[in-house]
């Protein structure tokens, strides 16, 4: 019944930022999924007997690869299997069935933010055992073992019926399908405050959240509309769709912007939520304001006592480098610990294991807490709507007292998409040169403090993971950071990040790309991005 099957290596398979990402016939070349799958279980000690958390998103290839993956855990001697209905589970959803049945680990299928379809992107990512992602350590020795694989293991037997809740026996596995919403919505109602913010809604305040045709759809149903009674259709393209409905289920400015416009019209809602294709990323917008990534975890974290999950306060908060410093101010007021990693949610696992960090984010539509191990779109969502209903003020009335408090931090990123390899290499090795030379020089007027490409020293295991992004920082605290995205998967993609701080509250109101625009010159003088990226402009302003 268990067949060992003789395979090739592929060169490829060295997991990103976030897991294994490629392009859907990429996954179909004959053994690659399998191989992957294999090389994960050869990397892990000790799961023999164990249980294993396996989920996606829904897109385009998810069945195909958790059939192959069930045939194989079964081979490889996992005693049990647990899996979402339709083997969905959103990726908060899988880190927290992971860590509430002390699975062994979980292997995530999904691509995130990437669109799915045929000829779309694909993913790959194994969790440990406490729910987040696998760290540096376990993802190179995958990548070493995809380099040699020459077998794996399968059971020899039908497909498991993935659309029926209940157990299975799978050549002497249990395979047990649960519903993959429940778990995780009872975990929110024990965070926040659920009849402060079912009060809210009756009262007449208006929340829609558009899920993008991916994960979300059934648990911002379950949780906005059955359980907070929002009215029904207030959750948005709530229906997966293997190929998102040709949506970006990307959360952005860009992606979601009829959400976007919708709230910001005069009779439209008063909040705005969108997540994306695998439920971890978000974007809130009150009427009138647009709350930036950044400044969304300096504002929870300022606010995190509203919730009850939260009310004796929080330990200390994570953000990735590029992400602004607006959470660093919060931190100091606060008198608790702030940490600064490399961009990837993988980096805040060991910080909340260690107790160090309660909440953490990325500028990139990600937010989170130590609730699971990874960043958790509705969560965030359901963070700012007990804010509002705690705080009886509006979205725009917090966020401008806070920066009354704090100060603004202004800030954006330029994504330059597809560009040539190796001329984005070009870029970052020329940049990399001039690092040690900057210091005290000015770059289109501003006088440069310090330049060094980022690197990480984790205060938990002693880990070191260099090269995680050049910045410059100028005097008064502004910066601006370039780093190659590690989870595209066609040519590059070249991210500048640029913020500036300003503490007076009469300066404000500006726009965001006015307030740095000289900043954003600086870049284009020091990096030659016009030059190397032969692109005018940036893809994606966000
Ligand atoms: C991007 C984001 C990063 C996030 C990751 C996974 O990675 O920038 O913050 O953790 O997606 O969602 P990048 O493409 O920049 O490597
Ligand atoms: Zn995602």
């Amino acid at each position: 019944m268990i067949s060992t099957v003789s395979t090739k290596p592929y060169a490829d398979q060295k997991p990103g930022t976030s897991g294994l990402r490629k392009k859907v016939p990429v996954f179909q070349q004959e053994n690659y999924a399998e191989n992957f799958i294999q090389a994960i279980f050869d990397s892990l000690e000790g799961f023999e007997g164990q249980t294993l958390v396996i989920g996606g998103d829904g897109r385009y290839y998810n069945r195909e690869v958790i059939q192959k993956a069930l045939k194989m855990a079964a081979a490889n001697g996992f005693g049990k299997v647990m899996v979402g209905k339709g083997g969905i589970l959103s990726t908060p959803a899988a880190s927290h069935v992971i860590r509430k049945y002390h699975a062994f680990g979980g292997i995530v299928l999904s691509a995130s933010h990437n669109p799915g379809g045929p000829t779309e992107d694909f993913g790959i990512k194994y969790n440990i055992g406490n729910g987040g992602p696998a760290p540096e350590k376990i993802t190179d020795a995958i990548f070493a073992r995809t380099k040699v694989i020459d077998s794996y293991k399968i059971a020899d037997v039908a497909d498991i019926d993935l659309d029926t809740v209940g157990s299975f026996d799978l050549a002497g596995m249990t395979v047990e399908v649960i519903d993959p919403v429940t778990d995780y919505a009872d975990l929110m109602e024990t965070l926040f405050d659920f009849p402060a913010i079912r009060s809210l809604i009756s009262g007449g305040f208006r929340v829609v959240i558009d899920s993008m045709s991916a994960v979300t759809g059934p648990y911002a149903v379950e949780i906005l509309e059955k359980r907070l009674g929002a009215p029904a259709g207030s959750v948005r393209n709530e229906v997966p769709l293997p190929d998102f409905g040709h949506h970006h289920p990307d959360p952005n400015l860009v992606h979601a912007k009829e959400l976007y416009d919708d709230v910001m019209s005069a009779d439209g809602p008063d909040f705005g939520a969108a997540s994306d294709g695998d439920g971890d990323r978000n974007m809130v917008v009150g009427k009138g304001m647009f709350v930036t990534p950044s400044d969304s975890l300096a504002m929870i974290a300022a606010n995190a006592t509203c919730a009850p999950g939260y009310k004796n306060g929080i330990a200390g908060i994570a953000r990735s480098m590029p992400t602004s410093a607006a959470a660093d101010r919060v931190a100091e007021k606060l008198g608790i610990g702030m940490f600064e990693t490399p961009t990837g949610w993988k980096f805040f696992g060991n910080l909340m294991d260690a107790g160090k960090v309660t909440v953490c984010g990325e500028e990139s539509f990600g937010t989170g807490s130590d609730h699971v191990r990874e960043k958790d779109g509705l969560w965030a969502v359901l963070f700012w709507l007990n804010i509002v209903a705690a705080r009886k003020q509006s979205v725009k009335q917090i966020v401008e007292s806070h920066w009354a408090e704090y100060g603004r931090n202004y800030y954006s990123r330029h994504d330059y998409e597809g560009v040539d390899t190796d001329n984005a290499n070009a870029l970052v090795t020329a940049l990399r040169a001039k690092l040690d030379s900057l210091p005290g020089t000015k770059i289109n007027g501003l006088t440069v403090t310090a330049a060094d490409d980022f690197a990480y020293h984790d205060p938990i295991d002693h880990s070191v993971s260099k090269n995680q992004g050049i910045r410059i920082l100028f005097e008064g605290g502004s910066r601006i950071v370039f780093r190659l995205s590690g989870t595209g998967t066609s040519g590059a993609t070249l991210r500048l990040y640029v913020e500036r701080y300003e503490p007076d509250a009469s300066r404000h109101g500006i726009e965001t790309q006015e307030a740095l625009a000289d900043l954003i010159a600086a870049a284009e003088e020091v990096a030659e991005i016009k030059r190397y990226t032969g692109m005018n402009e940036p893809t994606v302003i966000t």
